[in-house]
C-alpha cells in the first residue's frame, strides 16, 4: 500500500492522535511550532519525548529527527509515531492482539499481584493475555503500535490517568462524582485498544529522512544535533519533581513483562517500581543538570518549554541559556495559564538560544 509521504517543510502530515500524557506540549504545539519553523535546522533532538507529539511534529516539518526518552514504554511510542514510517496494525493483527492464542499458556503474574489495584479482576487478565501477545508480535513497528494502543487505553481507563495511588474503588464506587468519566473507566479494553489503534494508524506517516527512537538518559546522547529541543520534567516551587516512572510504572511493567518482579517496590501498597534517583527531579542538582545539558549541546540552537513559576526560576534557566549561547529569546505563551495551579504567574514560555560564542 502507498504510504503518506511528506516532503520537507511541508505540513501536510497526520496529526497527533489526543493522548493523555501528563505534560504532553499538545495543545501548546502551534505555539511551539511555529516559533520552531522560524529556524534554520535539519536535524533534531527532541531529547525529553515524552508523548513524542513535538518529534512528530517536527517529523512533519521535513526534519531528521531523533526521539529520545529515558522510559522503555515511552520508547514504544517514539518507535510506533516517529521512528516508523509506513507500518500499521490490520484487522487480523488486532484480533492476533487482542485475544487469547490458542493452545498458549499465559502467566496472570498482573492478575495475582495487582486484584483491587487499578483495574478488576477481569481486566488485569486481559492485560496479562495482551502483555505477553505483544512480547511475541512479529515486526517492532506493529508491536510498537500495539503498545501504544494499550498505553492509552490502560490511561482512559484509571482516574487522573496515572498509577500513583491504589484507587480502584474511585472507579466502582456508585455516587455521585465531581471529576472523571464512568463511561469511559466502563468502556472495555477491547473496544478502547481498537479505537486508540485506529488513531495511531492514522498518525503513522514518512517524511523521507531516517528519523529514529532512541531511550537513552539525556546525558549518555552522543551524537549532536542541529537543533536540540529540552522538555524536562517539571519541579514546582516546593520543590516536588514529576516523577514520570512514579506515575507510569504500570505501562513500563506492561513492555517489561517478564521482569516485572524483579522490578516491583513490594513494600509499596500500589506496587510501584523500585525509584532511582534523577537530577531532573532534585531541587538541588537540577541546576547543574541543565548547565551541563545545555554545555553538551552548545553547538546546537537551544529550544527549552518551560513553566515560569518552577526551579530552577525563569531568570535563573534563561541565565544558563545565556552563559552558552549570544542571542536569546523568551515567549510566553499568555492564553494559557494552569487550571490547577494556585500560583497565578504559573506562564508557558520557550526560551531559544542561537547563534554561537
Ligand atoms: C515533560 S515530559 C516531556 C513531554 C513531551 N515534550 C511531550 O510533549 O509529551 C519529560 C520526559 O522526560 C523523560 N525523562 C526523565 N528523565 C530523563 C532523562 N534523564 N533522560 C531522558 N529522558 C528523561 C520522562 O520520561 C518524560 O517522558
Amino acid at each position: 500500500m502507498a504510504r503518506k509521504q511528506n516532503t520537507a517543510g511541508s505540513r501536510q502530515s497526520p496529526r497527533f492522535p489526543q493522548t493523555r500524557y501528563q505534560g504532553s506540549k499538545r495543545r501548546f504545539m502551534d505555539w511551539i511550532g511555529g516559533h520552531l519553523e522560524q529556524l534554520e535546522f535539519d536535524s533534531a533532538l527532541d531529547a525529553f519525548g515524552g508523548s513524542g507529539v513535538v518529534s512528530h511534529w517536527l517529523k512533519a516539518l521535513g526534519k531528521r529527527v531523533v526521539y529520545n526518552d529515558l522510559l522503555g514504554f515511552n520508547h514504544q511510542i517514539g518507535l510506533a509515531l516517529v521512528e516508523n514510517d509506513e507500518a500499521t496494525l490490520t484487522e487480523e493483527d488486532i484480533a492476533d492482539i487482542i485475544s487469547p492464542a490458542p493452545g498458549q499458556v499465559y502467566d496472570d503474574f498482573i492478575q495475582r499481584n495487582f486484584g483491587g489495584i487499578y483495574y478488576t479482576d477481569a481486566e488485569n487478565a486481559w492485560l496479562d493475555v495482551v502483555a505477553q501477545n505483544l512480547r511475541r508480535f512479529g515486526c517492532r513497528y506493529k508491536r510498537a503500535l500495539g503498545y501504544y494502543a494499550l498505553f492509552q487505553s490502560a490511561l482512559a481507563k484509571r482516574p487522573y490517568n496515572l498509577f500513583h495511588r491504589k484507587n480502584l474503588y474511585l472507579r466502582l464506587a456508585d455516587v455521585r462524582r465531581g471529576f472523571g468519566n464512568k463511561v469511559t473507566w466502563d468502556r472495555p479494553f477491547q473496544e478502547h485498544f481498537r479505537l486508540h489503534a485506529q488513531r495511531a494508524n492514522a498518525a503513522v506517516f514518512s517524511n523521507g529522512q531516517p528519523c529514529q527512537a532512541i531511550q537513552s538518559d539525556v546525558a549518555n546522547v552522543q551524537e549532536q544535533f542541529g537543533l536540540v529541543y529540552i522538555d524536562t520534567p517539571y519541579i514546582n516551587a516546593r520543590g516536588v519533581g514529576v516523577d514520570y516512572l512514579g506515575f507510569y510504572h504500570f505501562l513500563e511493567g506492561l513492555i517489561r513483562y517478564a521482569d516485572w518482579p524483579e522490578l516491583v517496590d513490594w513494600g509499596s501498597k500500589h506496587l510501584r517500581m523500585q525509584r532511582t534517583v534523577s537530577p531532573w527531579v532534585s531541587p538541588d542538582r537540577i541546576h547543574q543538570a541543565f548547565r551541563d545539558l545545555l554545555g553538551k549541546f552548545a553547538d546546537s540552537i537551544l529550544v527549552v518549554s518551560y513553566r515560569s513559576d518552577g526551579i530552577p526560576s525563569a531568570e535563573e534557566l534563561v541565565g544558563l541559556v545565556d552563559e552558552v549561547k549570544p542571542r536569546v529569546e523568551v515567549h510566553f505563551h499568555d492564553r494559557y495559564r494552569y487550571a490547577l495551579s494556585t500560583n497565578k504567574r504559573s506562564r508557558e514560555m520557550l526560551i531559544v538560544g542561537s547563534g554561537f560564542r
